[in-house]
């Protein structure tokens, strides 16, 4: 995929529900926009606007979701990305989901602060972690990048909420394109 291609798919469904009070491109641009203003790298800017573009590429989550299957949007969206971006981009996004089934097991009070979609999903993704992958997802070099996105992600949901246009965040995104996608 390249970089047209993917923005491109913000323009051709960007506008689809996320599943909340929001569509993908709000979710996407508060998300982002949460993150810059936390001071996150460029990098992690970027995960956060592209951190669910696995909706956006799967055929229907909403039908997978009627199915009641999970339809692994994560890892579709790192794989999709792995040709653009490094490791500090794409890791991140695809640890997400992780994230929030670490978060479960180990924040008092975290679950209660999820939406009804995100509760609905988590049993998908196989519920709250135990302990010991707790314990393993601490070692991974990018939980903590994670976990943030993660809050990103359950604080960009506010319906009519003003971000910057995506031209910003596309224009952050380019500058942490891999050298050999310049
Ligand atoms: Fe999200």
């Amino acid at each position: 995929m390249d970089i047209e291609t993917l923005f491109g798919l913000f323009d051709a469904k960007g506008a689809e529900s996320y599943g909340e009070s929001v569509t993908q491109i709000e979710h996407a641009l508060q998300c982002a926009h949460l993150a810059e203003a936390e001071g996150a790298s460029g990098a992690l800017v970027t995960a956060a606007l592209l951190h669910d573009v696995g909706h956006l590429l799967h055929r229907d989550t909403r039908a997978a979701y009627e199915r009641a299957v999970d339809d692994r949007h994560e890892a579709l969206a790192a794989k999709a990305l792995a040709g653009l971006f490094g490791p500090e981009v794409c890791e991140p996004i695809r640890l997400h989901v992780d994230a929030k089934r670490y978060l479960c097991l180990r924040e008092p009070g975290y679950f209660g602060s999820l939406s009804p979609t995100s509760v609905m999903t988590l049993r998908l993704q196989g519920g709250p972690m135990d302990a010991a992958e707790a314990d393993a997802f601490e070692r991974d070099p990018h939980f903590e990048d994670a976990v943030r996105l993660r809050r990103w992600d359950e604080g960009g949901k506010v319906p009519d909420r003003a971000t910057p246009a995506l031209a910003h965040f596309r224009a952050i995104a380019e500058r942490c394109l891999a050298p050999t996608d310049r």
